[in-house]
């Protein structure tokens, strides 16, 4: 870690085999996790830029979990393709553990509970055979105070779950979720999470799917995903497509 961050960084905490560094304030703790060897993770009470998926910006208030672990990813880069889609399912597994229930899943892995979102995370490689999983919860933070856009599509664990719970409960359950992911998709046990990925995406809904090969978006129905991760979708005219998730740009819940 370079000598900047290390001056900053408040805490190095040793969790269930994983080590977590702790900051008070970040840009955002995907690049500084990137830098880090497998099985580090860095958290932060504040990210000052927040990154999203598609180039967003993520508000990162302070209440919230912003977290970046970094999972041994070894073999060819295509056997860790699944990796993001199974970050969502191994997030709402560790929610699902304080007692949280009744979210579900958006292609490919935003959580949410109803319309509104609970929780998103950016996947990302920095280096060869790792793979970072940064994830942002909502917890006690109101991410629509900083953006009124917002007002109405977030949602807090602390509105959700029945007790208070701890930043530090949170952490530990995400990053035990992880390490299991991570075992499945290295030992080619991917099947035998997708049904219960493919439960997650609740009712079948209208969506507009944006594809990075062509100009004009699909519209159809969102049909869950295969064994290898591959997204099913049945056009309006009654196509059926199979995609790989590199082929799609966008999924829009109309
Ligand atoms: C999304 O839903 O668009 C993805 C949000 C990902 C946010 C997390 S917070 C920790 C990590 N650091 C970042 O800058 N982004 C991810």
């Amino acid at each position: 870690m370079s000598a900047e961050h290390l001056v900053q960084e408040r805490a190095s905490v040793s969790l269930d085999g994983w080590t977590v560094h702790e900051f008070a304030s970040l840009p955002s703790t995907n690049p500084i996790a990137g830098a880090l060897p497998a099985w580090h993770a860095v958290r932060s009470d504040i990210q000052t830029g927040g990154r999203g998926r598609t180039g967003r910006v993520w508000i990162s208030d302070a209440g919230g979990l912003w977290l970046s672990a970094v999972l041994p990813a070894p073999g060819p880069r295509k056997k860790w393709s699944i990796l993001p889609l199974g970050a969502g399912w191994a997030v709402i597994e560790a929610l699902r553990e304080i007692g949280i229930s009744g979210l579900r899943l958006r292609w490919p892995n935003d959580i949410l509970h109803g319309r509104r979102k609970l929780a998103g995370l950016l996947v990302e490689q920095y280096q060869p055979e790792t793979v970072v999983i940064g994830v942002g919860i909502n917890i006690a933070n109101r991410p629509d105070s900083l953006d009124s856009n917002l007002a109405g599509h977030t949602v807090g664990v602390a509105e959700l779950a029945e007790r208070s719970v701890l930043l530090d409960e949170i952490t530990r359950l995400t990053l035990r979720a992880f390490r299991r992911l991570q075992a499945l998709v290295e030992q080619d046990r991917f099947s035998e999470i997708v049904n219960d990925i493919n439960t997650r995406w609740g009712e079948a809904r209208p969506v507009q799917l944006s594809l990075n090969s062509r100009p004009e978006p699909l519209n159809g129905t969102f049909r869950g995903v295969d064994p290898e991760g591959r997204l099913s979708f049945t056009d309006d005219q009654g196509t059926s497509h199979t995609l790989e998730a590199s082929q799609v740009a966008l999924l829009r819940e109309i």
